[in-house]
């Protein structure tokens, strides 16, 4: 069986959502410090839904292919449910990753949450 399934090797050959959104909403940085690759997030939010969803990775194949899984599945939805966004969701949606890779879908999961933290902290909400 191939280290990596189809769609990681899609997602990480041509990576969705992929950039910055000036006067985002939401900004999320989040790194490893083991490996030292960084994710940033960037969120539109209007109506509190995620109107557009951009991040920049620096990083290994798998936290590309991990960012770029999860932007595509939070966008367009309430913020509600992007906050539900696990680690096991992106795998799964990714087909899973090796083991020792499960820790770049982690940093996704992290970089999203601070997103929405960053936006609740710009709105004064909780
Ligand atoms: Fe650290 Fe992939 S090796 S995020």
């Amino acid at each position: 069986m191939a280290l990596y399934s189809e769609k990681v090797m899609d997602h990480f050959r041509n990576p969705r959502n992929v950039g910055s959104i000036e006067n985002a909403d939401g900004i999320g940085e989040v790194g490893n410090g083991k490996c030292g690759d960084i994710m940033k997030v960037y969120l539109k939010i209007d109506d509190d839904i995620v109107s557009d969803v951009k991040f920049e990775t620096f990083g290994c194949g798998s936290a590309i292919a991990s960012s770029s899984m999860a932007t595509e599945m939070i966008k367009g939805k309430p913020i509600s449910e992007v906050l539900q966004l696990t680690n096991q969701a992106v795998t799964e949606a990714l087909d899973g990753l090796p083991a020792h890779k499960l820790h770049c879908s982690v940093l996704a999961e992290e970089a999203v949450r601070a997103a929405v933290q960053d936006y609740y902290d710009k709105k004064g909400k909780e």
